[in-house]
């Protein structure tokens, strides 16, 4: 069945889209989520660039309470005016968005206002007064690269989003620096204090 905000939300609740990224940190998204479920009143949706769905299953997403959604579940076929589009229900349903890991390539898609997948089309569309994190995750050089310093700068200053990380550790590509995501559990921990979350007894 369609995805529509108005059925979906549910009053009380916080609703958090977490949207993964073409980085082996993309493996850190059915903990997020099992984490972030174990907290009362969080309802999570994560939303995938093809290259994230790579690094995780859906399945093991699914099995920690949430569900993922791809491009291929924004195009459908049929379309007929009044359907509900994906990318703009996400963004109705959203109390917070976010984007973990953020690749160099989809910071850059950011940054430059490009709306090509699902995950920028959402991102585009998203009301400014939804508080939205980017924890970006790339080799060093890569984040050393000068365009990632003017990508962020615009991501801070222009799109005002906040921008989390990266740290330095040994990363997944044999690199030593700075380049790694956030800590997962210190994701979920903003979540937690920005609405005072309780967990599960
Ligand atoms: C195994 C592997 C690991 C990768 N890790 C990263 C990474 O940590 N950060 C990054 O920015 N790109 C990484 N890339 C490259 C991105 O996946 C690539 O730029 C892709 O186009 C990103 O697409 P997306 O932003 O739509 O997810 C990796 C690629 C591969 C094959």
């Amino acid at each position: 069945m369609a995805f529509v905000a108005e059925r979906e939300r549910e009053d009380g609740y916080v609703h958090v889209v977490l949207i993964t990224t073409g980085s082996v940190a993309s493996i850190k998204a059915p903990l997020i989520v099992s984490e972030l479920l174990s907290y009362r009143n969080v309802k999570v949706e994560v939303v995938a660039t093809k290259a994230s769905t790579t690094f995780f299953s859906p399945h093991d997403v699914r099995k920690a309470g949430s569900c993922v959604w791809t491009d291929e579940d924004e195009w459908t076929k049929d379309y007929k005016i009044g359907d509900p589009i994906l990318h703009i229900e996400l963004r109705r349903w959203a109390d917070i968005v976010l984007v973990a890991p953020c690749s160099a390539n989809t910071l850059s898609k950011i940054a430059n206002g490009s709306c090509d997948n699902l995950v920028t089309s959402l991102l585009r569309a998203l009301s400014p007064s939804t508080p939205t994190y980017i924890f970006p995750a790339m080799n060093t050089l890569m984040y050393e690269h000068p365009l990632t310093n003017e990508h962020l700068k615009t991501i801070k200053e222009v799109i005002k989003y906040n921008v989390v990380g990266p740290i330095g550790k040994n990363l997944a590509c044999g690199d030593v620096g700075l380049g790694a995501m956030t800590e997962w559990r210190d994701i979920v921990q903003i979540v937690v204090e920005r609405f005072k979350l309780v967990k599960k007894t």
